[in-house]
């Protein structure tokens, strides 16, 4: 599961005018985008996250600034670093997520497969282990 949470390099379309990044869903990232959120303002000492999603998939891009993200299948652990506009990390569902040491500039965007739904996350750490140890198991 941590193999499949990776890097995605979306293409850049520069000229003399500047950047453009364009992100279509299931074109380049591997889902319909169906919600789109953004997080700033975040102090460098403030995780966020903490969660884990039954459902959702998610694509974040740091569009400003820098941060990392830590990624948690149960088992391993992984730490991304977000630091361009045209990087992103796609993760797949059931992945524990920590967002954390974001720069002052940071804007992290957040695109996902579902709609909100409160009811499909995750976030209480011992419980997502219970529930990882269930799927090994089913
Ligand atoms: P939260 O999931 O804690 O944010 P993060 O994962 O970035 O730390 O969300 C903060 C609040 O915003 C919480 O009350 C739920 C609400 N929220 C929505 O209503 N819709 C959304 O799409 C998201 C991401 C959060």
């Amino acid at each position: 599961m941590i193999e499949d949470c990776r890097l995605i390099e979306f293409q850049q379309k520069g000229d003399e005018r500047g950047h453009l990044v364009i992100i279509e869903g299931n074109q380049d990232v591997p889902f319909d985008i169906k919600r789109v959120f953004y997080i700033y303002g975040s102090d460098r000492d403030v995780i966020r996250g903490r969660h884990a999603n039954y459902h959702s998939e998610f694509v974040l891009i740091n569009v400003s600034g820098t941060s990392k993200v830590k990624v948690d299948d149960g088992t391993s652990q992984k730490i991304f670093h977000l630091d361009r506009p045209h990087i992103g990390i796609y993760l797949p569902k059931l992945i524990w997520k920590d967002m954390y040491d974001f720069s002052e500039d940071s804007v992290l965007l957040c695109l996902s497969s579902e709609h909100y739904d409160a009811d499909e996350y995750i976030r209480d750490y011992d419980k997502y282990l219970t529930i990882r140890k269930e799927g090994e198991h089913a």
